[in-house]
């Protein structure tokens, strides 16, 4: 959708596809962190896996572990954040009073260390997509936090203009192209939710404790379960 400029700009501009993404803290992150925490060691000692080895757990947490309460109350939270965000992505296409239903497809936390990362990715068979920091550890906070060195365990989104950073031409009248990414900072408690086609990439973490995180997907229906689009011609 496009959308124009905003009013008091210059009227010949016409400004295409924000992105739109969420970053907000769980107000409850204090309480359930440490027992979140305490669930996903517990989980993964189960397996006898290296300490040293990154882990990930299957994405059916919640089927998983349906009773547990600091679980449910982040997932709430998560649902919730979604609704916020789509809503917002969705401006001008939602009736304004709509109810709508989250689908969390998928949750799993992840711990890691030495080094370990992900590859820039995208997600399918969903919507929105999202990181919670349970511990942020020794993780980059800020820019400046480490000079000279790529950020420790950031969560870095990429924007469509990346696609012609490689072989492009670059002069001054395209520098707005270097603007190409965006990177969280991980901080307790942070919920960040993004469209799940929206390239993204773990830096690499290496700290005295370990980076654990919350990941997850979901779908977004209204009350007639309208899932995808209608590609009729004749409407
Ligand atoms: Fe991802």
């Amino acid at each position: 959708m496009a959308k124009k400029t905003k009013p008091g700009g210059n009227p010949n501009i016409v400004s295409l596809w924000p992105t739109t993404l969420l970053a907000k803290r769980f107000a409850h992150y204090q309480k359930v962190n440490p027992a979140l925490l305490e669930l996903f060691y517990q989980h993964r000692d189960r397996e006898q896996r290296s300490p040293q080895q990154a882990y990930a757990s299957k994405d059916d947490l919640l089927s998983q572990y349906p009773l547990h309460q600091e679980l449910n109350e982040l997932a709430e939270f998560i649902s919730q954040g979604i609704v916020e965000v789509a809503r917002e992505a969705n401006k001008g296409l939602w009736r304004n009073d709509e109810k709508v239903r989250v689908n969390i497809t998928g949750l799993w936390f992840q711990i890691s260390n030495a080094h370990s990362f992900h590859e820039m990715h995208v997600h399918g068979n969903c919507s929105w997509s999202g990181v919670y920091y349970v511990r942020s550890a020794d993780c980059a906070t800020s820019p400046q936090s480490n000079p000279g060195q790529q950020p420790n365990g950031v969560t870095r989104f990429y924007g469509p203009h990346v696609e012609h950073m490689a072989g492009g031409f670059g002069d001054y009248g395209n520098l707005y192209l270097h603007d190409n990414s965006w990177d969280s900072f991980p901080e307790d408690g942070k919920l960040c939710i993004f469209p799940s086609h929206l390239k993204h990439m773990p830096f690499p973490y290496n700290g005295k404790e370990d980076r654990v995180i919350v990941s997850f997907h979901a779908q977004v229906f209204n009350a007639s379960g309208t899932q995808s689009y209608d590609y009729g011609f004749n409407n």
